[in-house]
């Protein structure tokens, strides 16, 4: 037996050889006399026609394979300079492995991504879908390569933990008590020192605050697994359960901090169209169009642009847009301000220095006692791809904030404690994986650059 990837890497030493290919039907159009099967093996995204003809013994019954069956097939490789394809397989043997009923959802016309996200288990199945998981595996690797590369050490952080380390209240609960009986104490709260681990923990929403302590001895580290918020937004862009992906580096400032990701972003955009040339040119061609021109103007542009918060909300007054939202200089920015940002520099922007009071505790304070040095990187689809800073390394200035945001100092001893001992400036960032996977294939859905999707009223499979 042999592979389809392995015909297309050295197709001449295969030219008019008899092969052994083992798949699934995608598509089977017979005529009176001969027939053509669409075959996907799975080693690859390309599918491959099987051409069998009226002298097969059991051509009858190969007419009738349906989509979806399971086929092995023996034959001769044709090579076929002149047509699309660059070769396809004479059939000297068709077996039907396993059958496919009739029903089958998957059938070879173009299905709704919303009638696929019903049939998430199959939908792999499909050109889209083959194309999504193969690029989301191969960015994966790029981003290991890309910090390995560099010699950063992969931190492995706790999926279940005591610590907000947002501090925005998205935690899913983690607990073995029985919701029917809760224990309680002597005011009436619930008592956690009877649940499995004697004290409130969720699942993480960042593995941050522990790279922080690799930081502090590894000089240079990544977390890279998933994470989880409770956060009730039913956007295109927001997941329950998402990857993430943050390194964290000593002696780094805020202007490392936006190299590092504008590098790490450059390489996995270069890496994926070196290496999945066919899956981005079916994203061009039928996902987004001029993708592909999109993705090498990044990898090939000096630098991103780079502004203050209080720039860009200059910029959004001055511009004469009618915004839904008032841009104004204490607030978030809103989608559609990100919009017209990403449109107006028609790229990727950072933007930094934001108000301390929308970013989180562990920002480090600017000289204005105003801004914290975090950035944002904002694309053009995706809106928010990267979200980082410099962290607080002063003890006493964390500690204010914290008073301030009323955050129980007990809890993060062990945090302030890397404040106490050595406590050399460190920078990271965040990039949500599955945006990164939307904006690289233009896929506007968060739900169909997941193979299994977790949003709010839904976690089916
Ligand atoms: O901006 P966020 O919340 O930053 C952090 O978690 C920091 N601890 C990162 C760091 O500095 N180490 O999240 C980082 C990124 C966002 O920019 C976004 O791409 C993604 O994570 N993200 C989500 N992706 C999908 N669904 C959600 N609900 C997301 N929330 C954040
Ligand atoms: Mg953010």
């Amino acid at each position: 037996m042999i592979r389809v990837r392995d015909l297309y890497k050295d197709l001449a030493k295969y030219d008019s050889k008899e092969v052994v290919l083992k798949g699934w039907l995608r598509n089977n159009r017979s005529q009176k006399e001969f027939g053509f099967i669409d075959l996907n093996d799975g080693s690859c995204f390309e599918t491959t026609q099987v051409v069998y003809g009226i002298a097969l013994e059991n051509f009858k019954e190969i007419q009738k394979y349906r989509a979806g069956s399971g086929l092995e097939i023996k034959g001769k490789v044709l090579v076929t300079p002149n047509n699309k394809q660059p070769f396809e397989i004479q059939a000297l043997e068709v077996k039907l492995l396993a059958d496919s009923a009739e029903d089958y959802p998957i059938q070879p016309k173009r299905h709704t991504k919303e009638f696929l996200r019903v049939h998430a288990h199959l939908r792999p199945r499909t050109n889209l879908f083959s194309a999504v998981f193969r690029v989301r595996s191969l960015a994966a690797h790029a981003i290991h390569s890309f910090f390995q590369e560099q010699d950063f050490i992969y931190c492995h952080t706790p999926l279940i933990t005591g610590n907000d380390g947002e501090g925005a209240g998205e935690m899913f609960k983690v607990t073995t008590l029985d919701m029917d009986n809760l224990p309680r104490t002597d005011k009436n709260e619930i008592d956690y020192k009877k649940d499995f681990f004697a004290k409130k923990v969720g699942l993480t929403v960042t593995g941050q605050l522990e790279a922080e302590a690799f930081a502090q001895s590894m000089r240079a580290t990544y977390t890279f697994g998933p994470t989880f918020r409770a956060e009730n937004s039913n956007t295109q862009r927001h997941a329950s359960e998402f990857w993430m992906i943050e390194p964290e580096v000593a002696f780094n400032e805020l202007a490392d901090n936006m190299k590092l990701a504008e590098d790490m972003l450059k390489y996995v955009i270069s890496y994926l169209l070196e290496k999945a040339p066919s899956e981005m040119t079916f994203f061009n061609k039928f996902v987004e169009k001029g993708l592909i021109e999109k993705l090498t103007k990044i990898v090939e542009c000096d630098k991103f642009k780079e502004l203050t918060h209080k720039e860009a909300i200059t910029l959004l007054l001055e511009s004469g847009e009618k915004f839904a939202n008032l841009p104004k200089y204490d607030d978030d920015l809103s989608t559609e301000h990100e919009k017209f940002l990403t449109k107006h520099f028609n790229g990727p922007v950072f933007v930094k220095d934001w108000p301390k009071e929308f970013k989180a505790f562990y920002m480090r304070l600017n000289d204005d006692n105003e801004t914290v040095a975090a950035m944002d990187l904002i694309v053009p689809g995706s809106g928010e791809l990267i979200g980082g800073s410099q962290r607080e390394e002063r003890l006493d200035v964390l500690l204010k904030r914290m008073k301030e945001l009323d955050i129980e100092e007990a809890d993060l001893d062990w945090y302030l404690d890397l404040r106490r001992f050595g406590g050399v400036k460190t920078s990271g960032f965040g990039l949500g994986f599955e945006r990164l996977i939307m904006y690289v294939t233009g896929v506007d859905n968060i739900r169909d650059v997941v193979p299994f999707p977790r949003t709010p009223k839904n976690a089916s499979f």
